[in-house]
This record gives C-alpha cells, sequence and structure tokens, in this order.
C-alpha cells in the first residue's frame, strides 16, 4: 500500500455563535474519515478554524459593546473545547484573524491579480446612511414584492419564496439602524471567474472520474455553468471587520475570500509548530500546483459554490493546487424536522455533553451516514434504541460477559492457543471486517457499521451457543471455556479494532482493559492469545430516556435564558420605521411589580434561577429565569423589587411551572441586570 499524506479540513464555524448538532455531523464525519485513514497506515493532517470576518460578526461585538477581537477570542475558546470534547481532534484549530491568513490571503491576492484574474469597477449598493456603512443582503428588510408580506429579508421572501434582491423591497429599511437605504457607488473589486470556466470544467470531471466529487455535486455545478460564470465581487467597504486590500485603503476582502485560505494558514501554523513531523517548509511542499499531497475538505451543500468554484479558480489562479477532494453531506434534521428553538431541538454541543456521552452520537451519526447529499435525521428513539443495542448490547456486552471467567479461573490471561474451528471464524471474522477500510474511506459509514453488528450478532451467537456460564460450573471443561472466553474477547478486540475511529474514548477504554492501544487497523488481522487482560468494568452504559428529555428541556432553557443576546443570525436593532406596535397591542402585556419572596438555585440547571413573588392581588408567582451567570448570590435578591410579565401563559418545565417572565437588561450570559422600581412601587402594581 503507498501511504498518502493528505490535509483533511472541515469548514470553518462563524464565530457568532454556539457549535450545535448539525455542526457537529459534519466535524464528526471528517474526525472519523481522519481517525480511519490514520488506521489505514496513512498521515493525516487536521485542522479547522473559526470564521472569524464579516458585517455579522462586526455588528454583534459593536452590540455586545466589545470588540470584534474579545468576541472571536470568546467564541474561539468555546467552539475549540466543544469539538475537543466531542472527541473531534483537530491538531490544530485556529481563526481565520491571524497574521498568517493575512499573509497568504494577500500573497493569492496579488498572484490573481498579476495574472491579470481581477477588476475593479463601480458598483450601486444600499447604503445605510445613519450608519455609514453599505448593507448586506440580510441587514435589509421590507415588503415582498410579489406576497406584500412585511419584513422580509433583502434575498428572498420567507413567506412565498421568491428570490429578488433588496432594491426590489417595498418600502426598505437598514435592520441595523432603521434607516431608509439609499443607493451609492463605490468602486468594488472582482474576480473574473469566467478566466476558469474551461479550468474548472476540466477539474470538476477529472475530480469526479477520481471519486473527490459526489456525482450529484457535479450535476448541480452544471447547471451553474448554464448561466455563464459572473465575476465575483470579493471587495467590501469600510467599516468591515476583516483584511484590508494591499493598495486599497478602505477596500476590505469579503469574508469568503479569506475563509478558505484560512484552511491553508491554518495548516501553516501548524507547520510552522514543528508538529505532526512538519516542518515550515512544508506548506510550500503541500500547496504548490504539482504537489504529490492531497486536500480534502468536507463541507455541508449549503457551501458547494464556494468550495468548487471560486476556492479551485482562486487557488488555480494563484498558480497552487486544487483540492483533491470536496465531501459534501446533507444537512441535520432532528425527530424528521428541521432544528427548532421552541421544541428543543436546537441542541448545542455543549448542552448534548451536559448529558449524554459524545461517543453515542458520534456512533449514531455513523449508523447514518453515506456518501449523498442526503440530509440525515437524528431521531431520538432510534439515537436511543441504536446506542443500548449496538453498543451496549452486542458490542461491550461481549466482554462484560467472559471476562469475569478469564479472570476467575485462568489468572486473567487467554488461552496461547486456539482451535482450528475458533481460528477459522476468527479469521473470517477479520476478514470480513478488513472490507470496512474502503468503507471508510469512502464516506459510506453505515455500511461499515452494518458489518460491525453483523460480525457483533455473530460473536454473541458464538457466546450464546457456548454458554460459558453454564460450562464455568463443569470443572471438566476448563479448557473449552477458556477457548470459549479466549474467542470472545478476541471479537470484542476485532470490533473495538474496526470500531475505534467512530467511538474513540470508549474504544481507548476497552484497550485499556485489553493491555494493548493498536493505532492501525492490521492489528486485528491476528487474534490476540495467551496475553493478559485487565478487570473488566463497564465501558459503556445504556442512555436513560430521561437524559434526553433533559437535554431537550435544557436547550429550550438555553432559549430562555440567552433570549435578550444576538442569536446567529444578524439581529435587526430597534427599528424607527417599522417596528412600531399600536398602544392596543401594548395594553395586551400585563406587566406588574413583584417583590422577591424566595430566590435559589435550580439543581439540574445551570441557567436558571427559582424565583416565588409576591404578586399583590394575583397571589404568589412561581418564575425561571435565565440569569443564574448574573446573580452568583440569588438569596441576596430576596425583598427586591422586579418587573415582570403576568400574563405570559405558564410553561411547564422540567422544575415546575413558570408562571411569567422577569424583565432584564443586557445581551445575555452574565451580562444581564433586573430592572428595578422606585420606593413607592407595591406588589402586584400595573406598570404601563
Ligand atoms: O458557512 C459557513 O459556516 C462558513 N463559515 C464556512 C466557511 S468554510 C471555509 F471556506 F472557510
Ligand atoms: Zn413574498
Amino acid at each position: 500500500m503507498t501511504t498518502r499524506e493528505i490535509l483533511v479540513t472541515s469548514a470553518l464555524p462563524y464565530a457568532n455563535g454556539a457549535i450545535h448538532l448539525g455542526h457537529m455531523l459534519e466535524h464528526i464525519q471528517s474526525d472519523i474519515w481522519v481517525r480511519a485513514m490514520r488506521m489505514a497506515g496513512h498521515t493525516v493532517h487536521y485542522v479547522c478554524a473559526d470564521d472569524a470576518h464579516g458585517s455579522a460578526i462586526m455588528l454583534r461585538a459593536e452590540k455586545e459593546g466589545i470588540t470584534p477581537q474579545a468576541l472571536i477570542d470568546a467564541v474561539w475558546k468555546e467552539h475549540s473545547s466543544a469539538f475537543r470534547d466531542f472527541g473531534v481532534a483537530y491538531d490544530h484549530y485556529s481563526s481565520t484573524h491571524t497574521d498568517a491568513n493575512r499573509e497568504l490571503t494577500a500573497r493569492i491576492w496579488l498572484a490573481l491579480k498579476a495574472a491579470g484574474h481581477t477588476q475593479s469597477r463601480p458598483v450601486k449598493q444600499l447604503y445605510d446612511p445613519v450608519k455609514a456603512m453599505f448593507l448586506p443582503d440580510r441587514y435589509i428588510k421590507g415588503e415582498c414584492p410579489k406576497c406584500h408580506s412585511k419584513d422580509q429579508y433583502g434575498d428572498g421572501c420567507e413567506v412565498c419564496g421568491t428570490a429578488y434582491t433588496p432594491a426590489d423591497l417595498i418600502n426598505p429599511y437598514s435592520v441595523v439602524s432603521g434607516a431608509t437605504p439609499e443607493l451609492k457607488e463605490s468602486t468594488h473589486f472582482f474576480v473574473k471567474l469566467a478566466d476558469f470556466e474551461v479550468m474548472l470544467k476540466g477539474w470538476l470531471a477529472q475530480r469526479r472520474d477520481a471519486g473527490g466529487l459526489q456525482a450529484e455535486v457535479v450535476n448541480k455545478l452544471q447547471e451553474w455553468f448554464a448561466d455563464g460564470l459572473r465575476s465575483w465581487d470579493v471587495s467590501r467597504d469600510a467599516p468591515y471587520f476583516g483584511f484590508e486590500i494591499p493598495d486599497a485603503p478602505g477596500k476590505f476582502f469579503y469574508v469568503w475570500v479569506d475563509a478558505p485560505v484560512g484552511y491553508l494558514a491554518a495548516f501553516k501554523e501548524l507547520c510552522d509548530s514543528g508538529r505532526n513531523g512538519l516542518r515550515p517548509d512544508d506548506l510550500e511542499r503541500f500547496i504548490r500546483a504539482d504537489s504529490k499531497t492531497e486536500m480534502v475538505h468536507f463541507i455541508g451543500k449549503d457551501i458547494i459554490y464556494f468550495h468548487t468554484l471560486f476556492w479551485p479558480a482562486m487557488l488555480h489562479g494563484a498558480g497552487l493546487r486544487t483540492p483533491s477532494a470536496v465531501n459534501v453531506h446533507g444537512f441535520l434534521t432532528v425527530n424528521g424536522a428541521k432544528m427548532s428553538k421552541s421544541r428543543g431541538t436546537f441542541i448545542e454541543a455543549r448542552t448534548y455533553l451536559d448529558h449524554l456521552d459524545p461517543d453515542y452520537l458520534r456512533y449514531f451519526f455513523a449508523t447514518q451516514l453515506v456518501p449523498s447529499l442526503a440530509d440525515v435525521d437524528l431521531d431520538m428513539k432510534a439515537f436511543e434504541d441504536r446506542v443500548n443495542s449496538h453498543l451496549v448490547g452486542k458490542w461491550v456486552n461481549i466482554a462484560s460477559r467472559c471476562a469475569g471467567f478469564v479472570h476467575k479461573f485462568f489468572g486473567g490471561k487467554l488461552a496461547a492457543q486456539m482451535p482450528a474451528s475458533e481460528s477459522a471464524a476468527y479469521a473470517a471474522a477479520a476478514q470480513k471486517l478488513s472490507t470496512c477500510a474502503a468503507l471508510y474511506e469512502a464516506r459510506d459509514y453505515a455500511a461499515a457499521m452494518r458489518a460491525i453488528i453483523e460480525v457483533a450478532d455473530e460473536a454473541n451467537a458464538y457466546v450464546a451457543t457456548n454458554a460459558p456460564w453454564t460450562m464455568a460450573k463443569d470443572e471438566s471443561k476448563r479448557d473449552a471455556l477458556h477457548v470459549v472466553c479466549t474467542l470472545a474477547i478476541n471479537y470484542f478486540r476485532l470490533l473495538t479494532v474496526w470500531l475505534a475511529p467512530v467511538v474513540p474514548a470508549t474504544a481507548a477504554r476497552a484497550f485499556a482493559f485489553l493491555g494493548e492501544s493498536p493505532t492501525r487497523f492490521d492489528a486485528a488481522i491476528q487474534p490476540r492469545l495467551g496475553a493478559s487482560i485487565r478487570e473488566f468494568s463497564a465501558l459503556a452504559t445504556r442512555i436513560d430516556t430521561n437524559k434526553i428529555e433533559a437535554m431537550i428541556e435544557a436547550s429550550k432553557e438555553n432559549l430562555q435564558a440567552v433570549a435578550p443576546a444576538t442569536p446567529a443570525a444578524p439581529t435587526p436593532a430597534p427599528q424607527a420605521t417599522v417596528a412600531t406596535i399600536s398602544i392596543d397591542d401594548f395594553a395586551k402585556l400585563d406587566l406588574r411589580i413583584g417583590t422577591v419572596l424566595e430566590c435559589g438555585f435550580v439543581e439540574g440547571s445551570d441557567k436558571l434561577l427559582r424565583f416565588l413573588l409576591d404578586a399583590g392581588d394575583l397571589g404568589q408567582r412561581q418564575i425561571f429565569s435565565g440569569i443564574r451567570a448574573s446573580y452568583g448570590e440569588p438569596e441576596k435578591l430576596v425583598g427586591r423589587k422586579v418587573v415582570f410579565i403576568a400574563n405570559l401563559a405558564p410553561r411547564k418545565m422540567r422544575f415546575g411551572v413558570s408562571e411569567g417572565m422577569i424583565l432584564s437588561a443586557g445581551s445575555g450570559g452574565s451580562d444581564l441586570h433586573l430592572l428595578d422600581a422606585d420606593a413607592g412601587a407595591k406588589s402586584g402594581m400595573p406598570v404601563k
């Protein structure tokens, strides 16, 4: 086998929101691939980074009253630890806001420019005169020109589905300031994509034939070619959080220019660190046009265009290598539907980790992942059943049923040899699972998991037929018992080797029990005989349904707790022009003064405080409020007056019923501040 050297990346998550299970689908998919390719003997470098630039991040930082740097630093910590705790083992997790990326982006741009692939021309675009900035399409709202629904985004109507440009909106307004945008002209820079049409067509066909691009992806691209490749607008005017374009003061690279370059910049930093056996000059060895190495990207189906047209064009135009493969996956749905905050199925990675073992999700995703663009469904019932049945019932169970006898009767040692029938059974199973290497490489993890579970079924049938627990009662059958336990433990070991890319933490515990730490699939070709094993302790326990329910409940809580903070998508600021309500609307809110009678932590929740309020003639109200991070000593709030919504429909939570909502100011997290009332305000008084 020839050893390949491969740089693997996942799409860079934006630095303005939490990592959720939708992200995890991709990062788990790529991590499994990396682990499997390494176990097959290849050299793999695995990098990712936060995508730190763009208007959304700039505006969010501004809204939170912090610098963009402070925002992206805080988010980087959250993102990198979420991936690490899910076992997604990047060799380097960087950010696009680094010197390495600034230099590489400039280098690619200047090379494109020198080769004549760029141009500049004036562009008319909507401008916010109050905020003094050009507005991205998502920051302009107005009335849909087709169905006349109000408050639709500038790029398309969410009600009737019509796509249009912001200039088509009726009564457009800036979601940043509320002002009416004006058309204003400014010079923009472009990459002339048409220069690359022939090259791209050849690249697509070659990669499709070599298995580096799915046929579905190439077909989509052919449709885009049919419309002709228009020049790509790659600049944005200040104010913008990003890299300034060389020799063009006040003009910045659009975030999608430096984002993919961030793959190379993260790799450059890895080379410079000297880790993974790399040296600083390995970057050039990887990125030069005739490189013998591979570059493999994992992405979602929403960003195909950027990775299969713009990115290879930029690289080729700058005289560099192009991607070897762009592996595209579908979206994640939960319980058959789009992830939903109100249903508690928009689950953040950290919320999952607070309740469940990451290897469970990794395994479930593996059973669902195939090399197509089809969406993957996390059906919670199927998740629970499959983990309990496969991982605990079929895999771990083999070891748990036999290990005790090995210690009780054979000093913890496996038999030194097995009879021909057992050896043949092992060889057949090992042969069958050796096909998984190709399945992993082809990203058909679902087929690999099926093969593994079939062998697990054979192993369990062998144990059940031989019933070691019955043999153990008969002293004359000690040798036979030793053989049965030895083959069973070897089946377990074989399965562990092939499951290791999917459930790395559980496999590591299993290998500790087996007293070895294989790093290659071929370690499983031969059985392990005569070796000592450790005492068995539970490697994985069944999922408790309550934990899934608690995770869903906590995801609903997250929504409440962080409601005042900026969600991932750009958040409209208060709008002067359209977001008015009538006095009748306001009258619907029953705002009241409450006096805090009790306030304390809620067991099992790190976000909530439980309040008991004296609400005057409304009696007493229990309200759960997501302000724990801001009020570490809840008992000090007793006696305080607060403002609360008295007529919000009661909400049943895991901890009890919440009968209203307490108002606070701030951006969320530890920046929430209760409202106060002057001395004359009494419990139950309406607030008008
Ligand atoms: O769609 C996204 O979430 C982007 N942040 C992905 C960037 S991938 C790469 F090009 F950097
Ligand atoms: Zn419409």
